[in-house]
């Protein structure tokens, strides 16, 4: 039988963050609005486009299919493999995730997907059991903030060109996280005035998230 648990206020929030763009980035800032708010919690940030993420090219993937048989994997990568392990459990060791992303190409800049590549192992933060998969990371909270330059937003024309926030709720679902939310920040490009319109709402979606967080305690 499956126990729900109540979504808990963050202690340890790790962010995660997308953009190559710095202190210009839009959903960088609009994460950083967010973190402002929650105050007296530990925070770490990762920029996946710095961060030394292992490649999983050539023989290293091999070591994904000995997981999923249930067997070790070899020797000769075994070491990559425990750097590869290191980031799983560091993200494990985090209550709250805080993703903060562009669009690229209607998906994930590659570095993004290359951590979601990176801790997303059998064993690491999914089981496969007889009955089916498992997510080893359930009882997590996720935010995430996306930003693009077309509205796609919910509801709208263009909503199927989504593989952004849509792929990362699909994703958080798979390890099991449920206690998600999301903040876009769309369209980026057009009108002054639209684009500052979308923009305020997704500073006042982060003040309402982060009150909401903060209000569990
Ligand atoms: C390589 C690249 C691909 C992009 N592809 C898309 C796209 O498919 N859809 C979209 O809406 N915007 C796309 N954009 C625009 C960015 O998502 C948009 O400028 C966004 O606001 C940038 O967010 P940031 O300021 O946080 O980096 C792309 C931008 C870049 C650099």
């Amino acid at each position: 039988m499956r126990t729900c648990r109540m979504p808990e206020a963050p202690r340890r929030l790790l962010h995660i963050e997308a953009s190559p763009r710095g202190a210009r980035s839009r959903s960088s800032a609009v994460a950083r609005h967010l973190i402002d708010r929650l105050g007296g919690i530990e925070i770490e940030r990762i920029d996946v486009f710095d961060a030394d993420l292992p490649e999983l090219g050539g023989g290293m993937i091999e070591g994904r299919y000995a997981l999923i048989a249930g067997e070790p994997v070899a020797p000769g990568i075994a070491a990559d493999w425990a750097a590869i392990r290191a980031h799983a459990d560091r993200l494990l060791s985090f209550d709250t995730w805080l993703i903060s992303t562009p669009m690229w190409n209607f998906g994930l800049p590659y570095r993004l997907k290359h951590y979601i590549d990176l801790v997303t192992h059998p064993g690491m933060t999914f089981a496969v059991e007889p009955t089916g998969v498992v997510g080893l990371a359930a009882g997590r909270t996720a935010i995430l903030v996306g930003s693009g330059a077309l509205d796609t937003r919910p509801g709208s024309a263009l909503a199927d060109h989504d593989h952004q926030i849509a792929y990362l709720r699909r994703w958080l679902a798979f390890i099991g996280v449920e206690d998600v939310h999301g903040i876009t920040i769309c369209p980026t490009y057009g009108e002054v005035d639209a684009v500052e319109a979308v923009t305020g709402e997704a500073y006042a979606a982060a003040e309402a998230i982060a009150a909401e967080l903060v209000a569990r305690a």
